[in-house]
């Protein structure tokens, strides 16, 4: 049967990314983008869909035979403080309509994402394990730790093949992050390329896991293409790439722009950040699907302030 996939929240900083790579692999005509509305620069075939939406979810799975979702829409960790019952409702109801689509047409695999914000209090900061205690202190947390138990619930009780990473922070030159504590992490490149003075809402020292979206993209389509049977983990997959602080990030900015200005006013995001993992312990992906991060923090940062620049030259 031919690989028919949907994105749902393909306007998203993960989805516009995700998308162009599955055209790419699979063929610009497999693959079907979908979100509240179209995107400026989306290309390929494209279906409004809102994923509080059930019946509109099945009509386009029906419509194109999907045989994989990769299910990206959620309001993230510090925009979902805002609104906790809303973003529990948004972030919980799109994912068990997904699950339930995919139970009743029999969509062939299920991407869900996870995050480390699943971890909160109860779990040691350091190299974090995958069965860490979870105890997030998030509405956005607290979503993704059930969402991650319902992926396990379909797989068990309707062999549904639910794939789950927890991804760090994510940084990357194609697209903006919205809403989340780690979003500095990309602000911060666009600030140095056009020589402005970066304010961090985070403390010097707080130091996350992070990713360059490369490889949280590979990591991604590795997962899923994975045979069944060496995916052991059916919550969620720990993720790796490098953890540093805002402190570390500057300094290595600076190795390019050392006139680069930077104030420190940790704001509530700060204190998310204290309550997630400083670093990941990702063993089980090593060993279930052979993870391996390719970005350290400075091929991050060349390829970052050199993408950047190219980008703001042409626009500018
Ligand atoms: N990067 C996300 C956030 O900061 C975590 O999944 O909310």
């Amino acid at each position: 049967m031919e690989t028919k996939i949907l994105v749902i929240g393909a306007n998203g900083q993960v989805g516009r990314v995700l998308t162009k790579a599955l055209q790419d692999r699979y063929g610009i005509e497999n693959i079907i983008a979908s979100d509240l509305q179209k995107g400026e620069d989306s290309e390929g075939v494209f279906e409004v869909v809102d994923a509080m939406n059930i019946d509109r979810i099945k009509e386009v799975v029906v419509k194109h035979r999907i045989t994989q979702i990769y299910h990206l829409a959620a309001i993230l960790s510090a925009r979902g403080e805002e609104n906790p019952l809303k973003t529990w409702n948004i972030n919980v109801k799109t994912w068990l309509n997904v699950l339930e689509v995919a139970r009743t047409e029999q969509v062939k695999k299920v991407f869900y994402p996870s995050s480390i914000a699943v971890f909160g209090r109860g779990a040691s900061k350091n190299n974090t394990p995958n069965d860490a205690y979870l105890d997030p202190s998030t509405v956005y947390g607290i979503s993704k730790v059930d969402g991650e138990n319902w992926a396990q619930y379909y797989y068990l009780k309707y062999g549904v093949d639910v794939r789950s990473i927890r991804y760090p922070g994510i940084i990357g030159y194609q697209s903006l992050p919205g809403g989340g504590t780690t979003d500095y992490a990309v602000d911060i490149y666009h600030k140095a390329v056009l020589n402005e003075t970066f304010t961090c809402f985070l403390k010097e020292d707080a130091a996350l896991p992070m990713i360059f979206i490369d490889d949280a993209i590979r990591a991604t389509i590795e997962v899923m293409e994975a045979p069944a049977e060496n995916i052991k983990v059916r919550t969620s997959y720990n993720l790796g790439g490098i953890s540093f602080s805002p402190g570390e990030i500057v300094a290595e900015i600076r190795e390019l722009y050392p006139e680069f200005k930077v104030n420190y006013k940790p704001d509530f995001r700060q204190d998310i950040a204290e309550n997630w993992p400083k670093s990941i312990d990702d063993s089980e992906a090593r060993m279930d699907w052979s993870w391996k991060p390719k970005y350290d923090l400075w091929s991050i940062t060349e390829t970052m302030v050199n993408k950047l620049k190219k980008q703001y030259e042409l626009t500018i």
